[in-house]
């Protein structure tokens, strides 16, 4: 019971963050939520889902979805750890039981990338596809060019956590059903820290420095030179803005913006990027500087690295049979110095259609079954996906799936700014991960670099 309440308060922590600011997880849970009849899902339909990736449930909607069976839709679908697996394997359920066909195109790991091919798409009106993996924090971006799903979903809407739909409501218009949530988090080889000494993983960034210092140094010794102590995103690109978020607000830095003030520019703030700047060829490998999410998943995954920062999907990717670290790892809340509080950036990915599509109805069906309660939950099941569903996040099988759910309750939902600045987001954060880039690449200072952001964003904002 308890474990559950704090697997609710997690997942709620994250959600009302993802309202604007950083929130602690709150400290009362929530009332039960419906599983909501009105789509037709009841709670003994959460039972009997299968964790095996190549069976995603049933596709309840089928007999609605088969008036527009012939039909082919694309699908911007995922690309990291097993989620671009998974993705097929619900494509081919759902166009085996409905005859629509499912061409899934895998999106490109980088969420920049992703970003400024999706606005090309958009800004050329290309029917070519019709359903988005949509980053939360692009709504206020892409909304113009989104199909409004307000009244069409309006029963599925009521399932999700109300900040995320909230966060994808854009002047009244809901542009995407919630996917799946993300938070950064730490990830550790539980058999290294313990051959080394150490009861606990690290919760300060001190501490952190010492145990990948010396786990690093008697790995090497042993006769790997590849061992790193940590790996995280340095590229500069979205993933960085993810990392620096965390870095900051965890060492009382701020969160780059504040009540439409840019505050990017703080002592506190220099200095936790003058302390990862100095991980750069020391604790971590000199190309940190240009890794995403999978070149640090490999490096970990691969045996060779005490530490890691990621997302959630890392978890099950790590477990899996032919994983060389397969229950030798775990994960914590990412450290902070004495007076911070850990931080873990606010993620996550939604459902959108797109308004140039000539398939439409069609994509309603597919985005109704792929957002449902029964695929959140395989998905939390098969690939540690965070649900987005109060009742799925709940489920004794999903909580036993995912431990983190509730063993990270503490931990305080940070989001990035994009609500305060809307179509602007992208070229705020692009301000902020190229800047901090430069200094982890050493070719201007910390101080420097977050002077520079100050005022390029105090121009873009003002
Ligand atoms: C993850 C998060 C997403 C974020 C991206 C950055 O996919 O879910 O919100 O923008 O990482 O790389």
């Amino acid at each position: 019971m308890r474990s559950t309440l704090m697997g609710m308060l997690l997942v709620m922590g994250m959600i009302l963050a993802a309202c604007g600011g950083a929130a602690p997880a709150p400290p009362a849970a929530q009332p039960e939520a419906p599983v909501g009849g009105a789509v037709g899902v009841t709670t003994t339909d959460l039972t009997g889902i299968s964790s095996d990736i190549t069976d995603p449930p049933a596709v309840f909607n089928a007999e609605a979805a088969r008036q527009y069976s012939g039909t082919t839709l694309s699908f911007y679908g995922d690309a990291v750890g097993l989620g671009s697996d998974m993705d097929k394997a619900m494509a081919a359920k759902f166009s085996e039981e409905t005859g629509i066909n499912v061409t899934v195109l895998p999106r490109p790991q980088d969420a920049t990338e992703f970003y400024a091919q999706i606005q090309r798409f958009f800004q050329a009106q290309s029917t070519e596809t019709d359903v988005f993996m949509m980053d939360v924090i692009w709504p206020g971006a892409f909304a113009t060019h989104l199909y409004d799903v307000s009244s069409i979903f309006a029963d599925e809407a009521k399932l999700h956590y109300p900040g995320i739909v909230e966060n994808n409501t854009v002047d009244g218009k809901l542009t995407a059903l919630p996917w799946f949530g993300d938070f950064g988090m730490l990830f550790y080889r539980t058999d290294l820290l313990q051959e080394y000494g150490y009861d606990a993983p690290p919760t300060t960034w001190d501490e952190l420095e010492e145990i990948a210092q010396k786990v690093q140094e008697g790995e090497r010794a042993k006769g790997n030179p590849n061992f790193v102590g940590f790996v995280w995103q340095g590229a500069a690109y979205e993933g960085l803005t993810c990392n620096l978020l965390e870095w900051f607000y965890s060492q009382e830095g701020g969160t780059f913006l504040q009540d439409g003030a840019v505050t990017i520019n703080n002592p506190q703030a220099v200095a936790a990027l003058e302390r990862a700047a100095g991980w750069v060829g020391g604790i971590s490998p000199s190309g940190v500087v240009s890794y995403r999410e999978e070149d640090a998943r490999n490096v970990f995954q691969g045996g060779n690295a005490m530490f890691m920062r990621n997302w959630p999907y890392a978890y099950s990717a790590g477990n899996t049979d032919d994983s060389p670290i397969k229950g030798k790892f775990d994960v914590a809340p990412l450290p902070v110095t004495d007076s911070g509080s850990p931080a873990g950036t606010v993620g996550g990915w939604q459902l959108a259609i797109s308004d140039y599509s000539r398939n439409k109805d069609a994509a309603v069906e597919f985005v109704r079954y792929a957002t449902s309660p029964q695929m959140q939950k395989w998905r939390a099941l098969v690939g540690t996906f965070v649900p987005t569903i109060p009742v799925v996040s709940e489920d004794p099988e999903v909580l036993e799936a995912m431990p983190f759910l509730q063993n990270l309750s503490p931990v305080v939902r940070v989001t990035r700014p994009s609500r305060e600045t809307g179509e602007l987001y992208n070229e705020a954060s692009t301000i902020i991960f190229q800047s901090a880039n430069e200094a982890l690449l050493g070719s201007t200072s910390a101080a420097d670099a977050l002077a520079q952001a100050e005022q390029q964003l105090q121009r873009l904002v003002r």
